[in-house]
């Protein structure tokens, strides 16, 4: 490791660099750890340029952790629509809920009880710590990572979560204990533009003089980061249904996993024996052979549809961990209610509006607009 001099010399480069060279953003403007907090959480998964005009409506929509707290659950989702990862807004809803009533509505200024709070891991916690209270705690997130790695030619791979307390590790001794929240700042400015992770910029860096990697040669090398696995794919049938007055049938996802919370059109697995089994009951079973999407769709939903022939372009969507393709099927029922445990509702295109879409939804209204002949 580096000796004291070297650390400090270190940390005034990076801060003299961020001084010149830092981003005017608009979290950067409030030592409130309310903001802080919102920000951080959105830039988890989102990039700066993307986040600002969510980050400044959902300020102005819920501009106090009381305010979330009491949110309601379509409100929140609206304030978050399109960003994706919704549990992070459902934990900050449940993390605002927590500082109501442990806190007084105080935002916790120590490391330990921020940490504690729904949806705040190490990252973030460090982050609020450091940038609205002035603690010297380390925000290392992936940016900080490949920064990290290229410095001090770390031979441990970033991807995997063991991994971090290494450079955790590192943070807590170069971190400078005056100007914690500047610190890590500049290394996520760093991390995301001259260090990012693709077309890197290392000669313009301004730490490349203490950069191991870059005086050896080696920042092809580094970080070094192992194939993660590929999402799953998954075939999904939406179903486009609309009644005499040309309103859509929506229904809302009340199951509680990806997507809970979310309105769309009627969305089923393509057929696997499993599913079907579970839909028709014993003496059906004779059904198994020709049952169609369709058919497994009317039966669920208690409908009987009148099937347009067009076809649709495939609509794709990619989440972490699945790759959806939406195959676009179209009815019209007359005069007929859907009959149905399921949460369903008759809505027409200009109240879309009240209802929270995630993007697979907007991604299949889009292409169901453009191509409806
Ligand atoms: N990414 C995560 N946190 C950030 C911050 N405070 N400023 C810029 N980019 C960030």
């Amino acid at each position: 490791m580096w000796d004291a001099r070297k650390i400090q010399s270190f940390r005034q480069t990076l801060l003299d660099w961020y001084d010149r060279e830092k981003r005017d953003l608009p979290w950067r403007r409030t030592k409130d750890p309310y903001k802080i907090w919102v920000s951080e959480i959105m830039l988890q998964q989102t990039q700066v340029i993307t986040v600002i005009p969510y980050y400044e409506r959902f300020l102005d929509w819920f501009p106090t952790v009381e305010k979330l707290a009491e949110a309601p659950e379509e409100t929140l989702l609206k304030a978050w629509e399109g960003l994706g990862y919704y549990s992070r807004v459902r934990n900050m809803q449940t993390a605002a809920q927590q500082i109501m009533t442990d806190f007084k509505g105080q935002f916790p200024s120590d490391y330990d009880s921020i940490l504690k709070l729904k949806g705040i891991g190490p990252y973030t916690a460090g982050a609020i710590a450091s940038i609205a209270f002035g603690l010297p705690q380390p925000a290392v997130d992936g940016n900080v990572m490949r920064v990290m790695a290229r410095l001090f030619e770390v031979d441990y791979d970033i991807g995997d979560p063991k991994n971090r307390k290494i450079f955790q590790a590192l943070m807590e001794i170069l971190i400078d204990p005056e100007r914690p929240g500047d610190f890590n700042q500049a290394l996520m400015d760093l991390g995301t533009d001259i260090e990012a992770a693709k077309n890197p910029r290392p000669h313009e860096s301004p730490v490349r003089a203490f950069s191991a990697a870059y005086l050896n040669g080696t920042m092809a090398k580094y970080p070094i980061k192992l194939p993660k696995k590929k999402p799953r794919p998954l075939r999904l049938q939406a179903f486009i249904i609309r009644n005499a007055q040309g309103d859509f049938l929506l229904e809302k996802n009340n199951q509680n996993r990806l997507l809970g919370g979310f309105w769309s059109f009627p969305l089923i697995e393509s057929s696997t024996i499993g599913q079907q089994l579970d839909l028709f009951e014993k003496k059906d079973a004779v059904i198994l052979k020709t049952a169609s999407q369709k058919e497994l769709f009317q039966k669920e939903y208690g409908i009987k549809a009148h099937w347009s022939k067009q076809t649709f372009k495939t609509v794709k969507h990619t989440f972490s961990h699945q790759k959806w393709e939406i195959e676009l099927v179209e009815g019209r029922l007359q005069n007929q209610q859907p009959s149905s445990e399921r949460q369903l509702k008759w809505v027409a295109e200009k109240d879309f509006t009240a209802y929270p879409f995630a993007t697979p939804q907007k991604k299949m209204l889009e292409a169901y607009c453009h191509q409806k002949k």
